[in-house]
């Protein structure tokens, strides 16, 4: 197997400047230093987990930059850049597309008339992409997806605003496994979720609102934010292993683990990826 392969971007300009989902409050703020001690943590973890994580520059006034994972979405050697919802994010494109396309990757785009948030919206498990809408991301912007990278995209209309990236409330660990936060669904939702994979952890709502959905797969270990025993206990009944690295400072932001990650060759659960 190939080195995992991880983008991350230091939290030196990060803090809560605008509020753009229900987690983020300027009155509360972050706190720099602590900021930066759990960064560091989930860098130096998935060091040690053998993946070979790059880090980008950090930008004045674009505090969400760390938040790799809405960059775009990764198909083989194809970055495709996101279309971000709100003006304040939309900023960190030109950023994103530079270290991309320096590195080697093909860097697209999406038809200017659509969002799209890029991997915290479109999630591979097994073959099939699935697809978080409504909040930030359009449907629309999901099946041109499907069509330029010949892939099936399930669409999952995003219910609940606290949970308004799809990998705030699902994430996949393998083909045909994955974690999921029911509430985040519709009935509909769910149903489309347990028939396209079988085995479907349920994660408690205490623990979704620390977003242990949030997670990320490396192998057989899952790294996901501190306080979700439920979450670990399932894990190891799954096989996984859990590792714990509290991340609060930027739940204040609506983000966590995965949010702060890009994962350049792959996501572990899709099957394209190279082996
Ligand atoms: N404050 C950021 C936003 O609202 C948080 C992004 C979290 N990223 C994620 N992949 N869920 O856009």
């Amino acid at each position: 197997m190939s080195q995992p392969r991880i983008l991350m971007c230091p939290p030196d300009h990060y803090g809560i400047e605008y509020e753009i989902n229900p987690w983020m409050n300027r009155s509360l703020g972050a706190v720099r230093e602590l900021a930066f001690r759990q960064w560091r943590a989930l860098h130096d973890t998935l060091k040690g987990l053998g993946v070979q994580v790059e880090t980008m520059t950090p930008q004045p006034g674009l505090p969400d930059l760390v938040f790799t994972a809405n960059a775009g979405l990764m198909f083989r050697n194809t970055f495709l850049s996101s279309r971000f919802r709100h003006e304040v994010r939309a900023k960190e494109s030109p950023h994103f597309d530079a270290w991309l396309g320096e590195h080697g990757f093909e860097v697209k785009h999406l038809p200017e008339n659509s969002y799209h948030e890029g991997a915290g919206d479109a999630l591979f498990c097994g073959d099939t992409l699935f697809a978080g809408y409504r909040t930030r991301s359009d449907a629309s912007a999901h099946q041109w997806v499907g069509k330029e990278f010949g892939v099936r995209v399930l669409p999952l209309e995003l219910v609940n605003p606290r949970f308004y990236h799809l990998d705030t409330c699902f994430c996949p660990l393998a083909p045909g496994e994955a974690l999921y936060f029911p509430n985040a669904f519709d009935t509909y939702g769910q149903r489309v979720l347990s028939t396209h994979v079988p085995k479907l952890i349920p994660v408690v709502e205490e623990e979704a609102h620390r977003f242990g959905c949030n997670a990320v797969v490396v192998g057989k270990t899952v790294v996901h934010n501190s306080r979700c025993p439920r979450l670990a206990e399932e894990l190891a009944r799954a096989g996984y292993r859990s590792i714990e690295v509290e991340l609060d400072e930027f739940l204040k932001a609506g983000g966590s683990a995965k949010c702060l990650t890009l994962r350049l060759d792959g996501e572990e659960a899709a099957s394209w990826k190279e082996k």
